[in-house]
């Protein structure tokens, strides 16, 4: 049998990490080079797997590989568990709030949107919400329940496919790759021979593919957490999201007490200070849904970078010289892992990739430089 090629992964959060660790259980050998592994993005996400929360008109091809993703999900975290690692997936599902009329009004007109395309969200009253979730508050006005929309621990699910793929032979290099060359990356002390290179580096990844530059860029985001105390009401069962005044803003119940807040969104550049403000905006906008976070412990703020894109897609395939991007996952890095990995097993052996993931190609970026 022909040796499987030596697949080299810049970038270890999410993306990074999930195609290490498939690739690495396929058979190849697997270089992983991050000055500082699961530490970015995907450490501040709020891990929601959420593709019909995060639906939006126009973003159909968005929907469809989120929701091919989220299929793949389950069987992604039983494969890690049989490896010895749980990511922490929550089957709890999601509901979604609005707190005025003009929320409301969104609201419908999100949820019309998904019934035309065939997608379960049931819209109910304030009342009938709270029934679902009884710690929101009295003001939230409609929601919609969207028990299909999941959500996973980010920082258990990093440290999963971290130990996962070392335990099938994926090394890791802790230094920051400067270049990329034909069959060559280069960090600052020395050139790296690179058969099949993955770039998976999120918001940086234009500075390593001039292809990728002004495409990917990225957006800022804020997210807090949170600890409920002995006497405070326990975190929501669901993720909750809401619109506050037209703001978003979302709760996502992590194990023993610790309840994550997110997130503002930003055009920062690399900017990854917490501000005042955005702390200010959170914790307002949460209260107003869920007032019983009020007497919690604020445990953490932090700011990471998304890897925006200018469709919302990410950018899934060759981009010539033996590199493939795997990058300009926006919002939805943690769901769309699995799909993305799976790509990258599909381009290593030459077979069909996954339905939704040629939408993605970056060749499409030629038209967006048309317009
Ligand atoms: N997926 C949630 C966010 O990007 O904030």
């Amino acid at each position: 049998m022909p040796s499987q090629p030596h697949l080299t992964v810049v970038g270890a959060g999410v993306i990074g990490l999930a195609v290490a660790w498939r690739a690495a259980a396929a058979g190849h050998r697997v270089t992983v080079f991050d000055p500082r592994p699961g530490q970015a993005a995907s450490w501040v996400a709020g891990g929601m797997l959420a593709p019909v929360t995060e639906a939006w008109p126009g973003e159909e091809d968005v929907l469809e590989l989120g929701e091919e993703s989220l299929r793949r999900w389950p069987r992604f975290a039983e494969e890690l568990r049989a490896d010895g690692f749980d990511p922490g997936l929550s089957l709890a599902g999601t509901v979604v709030a609005a707190f005025d009329r003009a929320d409301a009004e969104q609201l419908r007109i999100l949820a019309d949107y998904l019934h035309g395309l065939g997608r379960e969200a049931t819209y109910v009253t304030g009342r009938q919400l709270r029934h679902a979730e009884p710690g929101l508050g009295s003001s939230v006005t409609a929601g919609l329940l969207v028990p299909g929309d999941l959500a996973v621990d980010n920082r258990r699910l990093l440290d999963a496919l971290r130990g996962a793929a070392r335990a099938h032979g994926a090394e890791f290099v802790a230094e920051e790759v400067v270049a990329l060359e034909p069959g060559v990356v280069r960090t600052a002390t020395a050139g790296h021979a690179a058969e099949l290179v993955v770039l998976a580096a999120g918001a940086w990844s234009g500075r390593l593919a001039p292809r990728l530059a002004g495409h990917v860029r990225p957006l800022k985001g804020e997210i807090l957490r949170l600890r409920s105390r002995r006497l405070t009401l326990p975190p929501p069962r669901h993720t909750v999201r809401a619109m506050v005044e037209g703001e978003p803003v979302y709760l996502v119940p992590r194990e023993h007490g610790e309840l994550v807040l997110g997130a503002t969104q930003y055009e920062a550049g690399f900017d990854t200070a917490v501000t005042a403000r955005g702390v200010r905006r959170l914790l307002d906008n949460a209260e107003r849904v869920f007032p019983g976070i009020a007497e919690y412990e604020l445990t953490e703020t932090a700011a990471g970078l998304r890897a925006g894109s200018a469709d919302n897609l990410p950018y899934l395939g060759e981009l010539g010289d033996g590199v493939f991007a795997a990058t300009g996952h926006h919002r939805n890095g943690l769901l769309l892992a699995p799909v993305t990995a799976d790509a990258v097993l599909a381009w290593l052996a030459g077979t069909e990739p996954p339905p939704g993931v040629t939408a993605a190609h970056p060749e499409r970026m030629r038209s967006e430089e048309r317009v």
